[in-house]
């Protein structure tokens, strides 16, 4: 014991240091409670999405955007229980063309260009093809036209400048954004094939040869051949690994290396993999009929039946929002590939410049602080990718533990920024979503839970717990704690921290492991992980190297004879009625008494 005690103190000398206590709580990372089962009757949430109904009736009705010249669809989805789409509102551009090709009135099942949303089609028809056994793999093994790249890095002619090290270019690298290719060839920002710019523009540019510039690009499309020699001219603009650059190429490569792998059409994949399986009816990767889509102008000036060709598979998709949402809720439930594989994609890869965001395959990753001030290590991670083309602008986002998402496409001039628009509906629905998920929680979790086991003398052993949820504070609160007459919340600070000494301000969270098993009676149970802390003392701030958040280091870190101290189990009837709940170091069934219990309440059994 003495070891071990020792070997408990240094752990937390090591994650506590310099103050050995924390004000705000140190929650695990992903959902506090489970997921509401009636979101939408809940009074929080529908005024909720009645303010987002206002909001957007103000903007159309007020003129304020110059919203008459884009028409937009909006759609809140979600996987849990109750309807897939929450909330949408779709609105047809008053400038419209009268003579259109396209519809005249936008609805779900309105086609708009997805741009690079495409590419969330792309890294999931791949994922679900041949999961990501071939991510650590360079890029060589998969295209002929590189593999004569193979082995190159390491040759004294290789220039780090001039030269791209394919070697070190995998295919994970390329889904992430960090392969350090150009972001296009031939394409988008390519000078030399940029029509109508007023000819001033080209003063300060020297004038070339034929044979210098770009034979191919939007028009002529590029042959494979092109675009290889094409790769040949340009630099890389960083090693491999070493940045995030955004590539338009490196979706291209990545398709070709899934043909290679499976010797499949890439097309053929995404359809049997991701558009069928998951009913897409409105998803096409080359221009649909004008009669689905809103074409704001021309198909010429809008874009609308422009190809990328080979570069398509990072960008030149189109569909519906109710797709969109279907594509998203699909992933939201494993629909496609397997949980695990899921949760490992949604995750960041790689840092970016700005603190709260990183970079995903193909995510944009953001984490959002529930509240910011107070509890600031409670956040939520959101996973988006947007794209423009052109006249259209297309967005996905997932909340990924509220098992929500948005879908915003838009198609004109759009005076209202995608990005802007979920910040819109995140400002109103995300505490929405969390008031409702914790009244839920409370009504089916607090409450007094005891003991029905009886000592020597025949009476009750004093063994009882008290669940509540706190307002401010992040999962379910638990305490008083009694193990047969012994106040756990602070012995389980004690036997973390291995000293005699209370705590200033002991605490015992819960929360939500999302582990569940189903028993034979039709009931379940489902596991919580406790957190212990003492949030007594000052918080530490913003240090250089020391945290108050290291909470995930002492998870199972007290176990009595092989069982957790931090892990409790509840036992809920088929009814969905918590019934009991156990703590598997302490090996004992304490049954719910009572209802919500708000505030402390009395620890006599
Ligand atoms: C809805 O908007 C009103 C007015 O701005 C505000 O007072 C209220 O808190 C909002 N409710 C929700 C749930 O967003
Ligand atoms: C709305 O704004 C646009 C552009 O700002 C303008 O052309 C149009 O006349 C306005 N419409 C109304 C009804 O005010
Ligand atoms: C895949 O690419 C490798 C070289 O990178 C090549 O040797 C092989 O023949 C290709 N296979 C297919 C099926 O195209
Ligand atoms: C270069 O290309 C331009 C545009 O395609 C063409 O007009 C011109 O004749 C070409 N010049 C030469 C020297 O081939
Ligand atoms: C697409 O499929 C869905 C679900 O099967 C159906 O409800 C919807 O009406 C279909 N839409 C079109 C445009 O066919
Ligand atoms: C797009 O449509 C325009 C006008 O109908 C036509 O001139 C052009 O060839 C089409 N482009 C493609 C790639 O189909
Ligand atoms: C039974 O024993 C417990 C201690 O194990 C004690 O707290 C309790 O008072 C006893 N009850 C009676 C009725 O003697
Ligand atoms: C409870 O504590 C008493 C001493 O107060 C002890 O005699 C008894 O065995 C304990 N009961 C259990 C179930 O551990
Ligand atoms: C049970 O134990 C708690 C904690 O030691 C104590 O406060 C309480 O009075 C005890 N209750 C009974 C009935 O003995």
């Amino acid at each position: 014991m003495g070891k071990l005690l020792w070997g408990i103190t240094t752990l937390w000398a090591i994650t506590q240091l310099p103050f050995s206590v924390a004000a705000p709580n140190c929650p695990l990372i992903g959902p506090e409670f489970p997921p509401p089962q009636r979101l939408s009757e809940h009074p929080i949430w529908q005024a909720a999405v009645a303010n987002v109904t206002a909001i957007f009736q103000y903007i159309d009705v007020s003129n304020i955007t110059g919203i008459d010249t884009f028409s937009y669809s909006l759609q809140i989805f979600s996987t849990n229980p109750g309807a897939p789409i929450l909330w949408e509102r779709h609105r047809t551009a008053k400038d419209l063309p009268a003579d259109t090709t396209g519809v005249k009135k936008v609805d779900g099942d309105t086609v708009y260009r997805l741009g690079s949303v495409s590419k969330v089609f792309t890294v999931l028809a791949f994922l679900a093809e041949v999961g990501d056994v071939h991510w650590n793999q360079p890029i060589t093994k998969y295209i002929p036209e590189l593999a004569k790249y193979a082995g190159k890095s390491t040759s004294s002619e290789f220039d780090n400048v001039k030269d791209t090290n394919w070697d070190d270019i995998t295919i994970g690298s390329l889904a992430s954004q960090v392969s350090g290719l150009g972001r296009d060839y031939g394409v988008l920002g390519e000078y030399t094939q940029t029509e109508k710019l007023p000819d001033y523009w080209n003063v300060g540019l020297p004038s070339l040869q034929n044979t210098t510039k770009p034979p191919c690009g939007a028009w002529p499309l590029c042959t494979r051949e092109q675009f290889f020699q094409g790769l040949d001219v340009m630099y890389p603009s960083y090693a491999p690994w070493q940045t995030a650059t955004y590539s338009n190429i490196g979706y291209q490569l990545f398709a070709y290396a899934l043909e290679n792998i499976t010797g499949k059409k890439f097309t053929d994949i995404l359809n049997d993999r991701v558009i069928k399986p998951l009913g897409l009816n409105r998803t096409y990767y080359d221009t649909p009929p004008d009669s689905v889509g809103v074409i704001p102008g021309t198909v010429k000036d809008t874009y609308w039946n422009v190809s990328l060709g080979d570069a398509s598979p990072g960008g030149n998709m189109f569909a519906s929002a109710n797709d969109i949402s279907a594509l998203g809720r699909g992933i939201l439930s494993n629909k496609l590939i397997k949980p695990s594989l899921t949760r490992r994609w949604l995750n960041p890869v790689t840092f970016s410049a700005d603190l709260i965001a990183s970079i995903g395959a193909p995510w944009g990753i953001r984490r959002i602080q529930l509240a910011k001030d107070t509890q600031p290590h409670r956040t939520l991670s959101v996973f988006t990718k947007a794209g423009t083309f052109r006249k259209y602008t297309a967005f996905i986002t997932l909340l990924r533990d509220f098992n929500l998402g948005f879908t915003i496409m838009m198609a004109g001039n759009p005076a209202l920024n995608n990005f802007y628009g979920a910040d819109l509906l995140g400002a109103t629905l995300i505490p929405a979503y969390q008031a409702a998920t914790r009244d839920e929680a409370d009504k089916l979790y607090s409450g007094r839970y005891v003991s029905r086991d009886t000592g020597r003398n025949g009476s009750y052993v004093n063994s009882t717990l008290t669940i509540s949820v706190d307002p401010g504070k992040p999962g379910l609160g638990v305490g008083p704690w009694v193990s047969n007459g012994t106040d756990m919340v602070d012995m389980a600070i004690k036997l973390q921290a291995g000293t005699d000494r209370s705590a200033l301000k002991a605490e015992t969270r819960l929360y939500y492991t999302q582990l569940e098993s189903k028993t034979k009676d039709g009931g379940k149970r489902q596991a919580w992980k406790a957190i212990f802390e003492d949030t007594g003392g000052p918080a530490a701030g913003q240090q250089l190297w020391s945290t108050d958040c290291g909470a995930w280091v002492g998870v199972t870190g007290i176990t009595y004879a092989s069982l957790p101290l931090d892990e409790f189990i509840f036992n809920l009837d088929s009814a969905g009625k918590v019934v009991s709940v156990e703590n598997l170091a302490l090996r004992t069934k304490l049954y719910k008494v009572d209802g919500p219990v708000k505030g402390t309440a009395s620890a006599n059994p």
